[in-house]
């Protein structure tokens, strides 16, 4: 039975716009991996969405004067644009607000309290006096009681990951008037993740195939000793909470949130109405053994996919559990943290404003890619990107397909012959390239994606010095092998580039006049006997000093997105 590939990106808050950061942290490196899939032929579903609840929407609908419906509605098609702009190829891109996700919640949940991994119990919450409510989660700020670091949230530690809760913080502030809040009793539902660890800890001591950075930091949360962890919040926008007495709590943002997968899928399910057996497709995608769920997050996100989620998994008992969790580092700017709040990054959101065009997203994903923060954390800089983008897209890559197709156009009539006389180095070229095609399909199968794209570039620069020295335009007698394993070279690189930038792999397979659906074993079939080639076009242009400037100015300011929340909001107001 051929497996099946369930990829998910992080639900993204729309309480804000992404910056690159959040781009390189989940969706860029789920769309390779989803497009890699397809590529390769499997059956792949790439879900999606936006994360609507919780403190966050509140807090900043609260400031900009309007409800949190009206904030998600303006930020959801935000994200959305942006993500389309990236070319990030999700199935179905949902979201949390959506009756659907309502409801499958509320039946999570009650499985789970069938189950008997639900309990209750009184806690003590920061009330705001002035504010006259509950401080839930980001409501309150304060010290982090684990590393001391000052602006930890009430439901997590950005600096150290830990999470929270509100009445540990030391120094307790309430974000919207800033006074002391005072701790009162209230009563909570609370999820048994205590009753939950054996079976959690089995599972995590049997996935021996994560990557170390998110094993180990899964199996020190373990070796802790897991808490009961409330799943209820004194907030109004979220998904109400199904049983008497809870009328004015919702269910916590990230007990919904992950759920938001299945729900994502459901939909997309529904919506493809020749899908007949709609009850078989969902349970082929969550429940069939066949099914790989991979999940691709933040390092911030990464106690709540290994924990937190599993286990409510677990106690609901029906869905598979994630195969693989794609946990990434962060990615830094210009020597400091990406700071939206500071204006200290790059924005997306000038992606879609203004001169969309004003450098295609390709070249973004080609250089985002090779900075994936898959072990450490990596940092973006304007003179990296300069470089990199002329010396390997453009130079290495864009260079070579260009000598050789248009030198195969122009001398020889597009016609890549079948060599009659090979030396010795162009069969060992020929050869190597399966070696190549073979590394890099391992390591996209093992999400080492910026090593992909680095042995991807190194044939392309083998190409190029062979090329070179073997001069097609002085040594006629070559030609013939030559070009011909040139053309090889460059149908295995489009192939291989497809998930990173298909836009481009799309013209090479022009160029080369090659069948539309090609899939990653393309890269090694022998090329057609005498196979007649496209017209070339250059892949990518140099970026000028000038073009960096312009670009610069223009992504780094933060963009227009308060207007959208302006307009939205004189809108609501007739
Ligand atoms: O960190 C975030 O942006 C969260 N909204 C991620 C949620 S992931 C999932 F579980 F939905
Ligand atoms: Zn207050």
């Amino acid at each position: 039975m051929p497996e099946r590939y369930l990829i998910t990106a992080a639900l993204p808050y729309v309480n804000n716009v992404p910056h690159i950061g959040n781009i390189v942290g989940s969706h860029l490196p789920a769309d390779i991996f989803a497009r890699y899939c397809r590529l390769k032929g499997r059956e792949t579903l790439f879900i999606g969405g936006t994360d609507e609840h919780g403190s966050p929407s509140e807090i900043a609908a609260q400031k900009a004067g309007i409800s949190p419906k009206e904030l998600c509605d303006t930020f959801f098609a935000i994200h959305k644009e942006i993500y389309e702009w990236f070319d990030i190829s999700y199935d179905n891109f949902s979201r949390t607000s959506k009756p659907i996700h309502h409801e499958l919640t509320k039946s999570f949940f009650l499985e789970l309290q069938k189950n008997g991994f639900i309990s209750e119990q009184k806690m003590h919450m920061p009330y705001c006096l002035k504010d006259k409510r509950f401080l839930a989660d980001r409501f309150v700020e304060g010290k982090c009681p684990h590393c001391a670091y000052d602006g930890a949230r009430g439901d997590q530690c950005e600096q150290c990951g830990s999470m929270l809760i509100p009445s540990e913080l030391i120094k307790p502030i309430c974000v919207l008037c800033k006074s002391t809040p005072e701790i009162r009793e209230t009563t909570h539902l609370f999820l048994n993740l205590d009753q939950l660890q054996p079976k959690l800890g089995d599972w995590i001591e049997k996935n021996t195939h994560w990557k170390p950075q998110v094993r180990n930091l899964a199996i020190g949360w373990l070796k802790e000793g897991l808490k009961k962890r409330a799943i209820t919040r004194d907030l109004k926008w979220g998904v109400k909470v199904p049983i008497a007495g809870y009328e004015n709590k919702v269910l916590y943002v990230w007990f919904d949130a992950p759920i938001g997968y299945i729900s994502s899928t459901k939909e997309w399910v529904q919506n493809n109405s020749h899908l007949e057996k709609k009850d078989y497709e969902l349970k082929k995608w969550w429940v069939d053994k066949n099914t790989k769920l991979f999940h691709f997050v933040g390092k911030d996100n990464i106690p709540f996919h290994t924990i937190f989620f599993p286990a409510m998994l677990i106690g609901e008992g029906k869905y598979n559990l994630p195969f693989q969790i794609g946990g990434y580092q962060f990615m830094n700017y210009e020597g400091g943290k990406l700071s939206k709040s500071k204006g200290h990054g790059v924005f997306c959101e000038t992606f879609i404003e203004g001169d969309k065009d004003a450098l295609p997203a390709e070249v973004w994903r080609f250089y985002l890619a090779l900075k994936l923060p898959e072990v450490r954390d990596t940092e973006f800089t304007w003179a990296e990107f300069e470089s990199r983008v002329n010396t390997e897209l453009m130079g290495n890559l864009s260079n070579f397909i260009n000598r050789v197709t248009s030198f195969i156009n122009d001398k020889k009539n597009g016609e890549v012959r079948k060599p009659k006389k090979m030396n010795a180095e162009d069969t060992e070229l020929l050869l190597q390239i399966k070696d190549y095609v073979d590394k890099v399909d391992k390591l996209y199968d093992n999400l080492e994606i910026v090593s992909a794209i680095q042995t991807i570039l190194e044939l392309s620069a083998k190409g190029n010095q062979y090329f070179q020295n073997n001069a097609p335009w002085k040594q006629f007698e070559r030609q013939d092998a030559v070009l011909y394993v040139c053309a090889s070279i460059c149908k295995a690189l489009g192939v291989m580039l497809t998930p990173v930038i298909p836009k481009a792999s799309g013209k090479i397979r022009n160029i080369l006049n090659l069948p539309k659906e090609y899939t990653f074993a393309d890269a090694i079939k022998p090329l057609p006997e005498n196979h007649k080639i496209g017209m070339h076009e250059i892949l990518f242009y140099k970026l000028e000093a000038a073009k960096i400037q312009e670009l610069k100015e223009k992504t780094t300011k933060l963009g227009k997105v308060e207007e959208r929340i302006g307009k939205h909001k004189a809108h609501s107001d007739h």
